[in-house]
């Protein structure tokens, strides 16, 4: 999440978007812990989490795929872009509901298995087309704009400002 770090290191575009994968697991299982109680609140870091991630990897590291990969490396990131979709669907609908609603556990339930799903294919696929298709530097430089994408529209800094208008 810290670009560069004070060691002069840099994470690449595949540890980055690991760390976010990571991110969002734990708030995952924070949620299946408590399964019938009330998530709201995390699901509010689940959705903030998910807008970023998703944001940077359909602004930098997505169309980098589409456009130097290979056939192979397209097709999973267009049925990435589809599953993306399919959660900037479910995430409104879910926030627009009370966190003590069942309607609310069945679809925040669903949107983990979808996400999870994703991931999946990302991590388990994607990513090693990437790696095989890009060499070191260039991962480097597109981790550092994810990050530079992250920090331009607030995605580090905006954990406490939730809620303000
Ligand atoms: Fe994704
Ligand atoms: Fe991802």
């Amino acid at each position: 999440m810290f670009g560069a770090g004070t060691d002069g290191t840099q994470q690449n575009a595949i540890e980055l978007l690991k760390t976010d994968h990571d991110k969002v697991e734990a708030l995952f299982a924070r949620v299946k812990k408590n399964e019938d109680g009330n998530n709201s609140d995390v699901f509010r870091q689940i959705k903030q989490e998910l807008d970023v991630h998703a944001h940077i990897e359909e602004q930098v590291f997505y169309p980098h795929c589409l456009q130097y990969g290979d056939e192979e490396l397209q097709k999973i990131v267009r049925e990435g872009l589809e599953e993306h979709a399919q959660v900037k669907i479910l995430l409104p609908e879910i926030a627009a509901l009370s966190g003590d609603s069942e309607d609310f556990k069945a679809k925040l339930k669903v949107l983990i298995e979808d996400v999870e799903h994703h991931v999946e294919e990302e991590e388990g696929e994607m990513f090693s087309l990437v790696e095989d298709q890009f060499d070191e530097e260039m991962l480097i430089r597109l981790g550092s704009l994810l990050d530079a994408e992250k920090v331009r529209i607030g995605g580090s800094a905006a954990r406490s400002a939730s809620g303000n208008q």
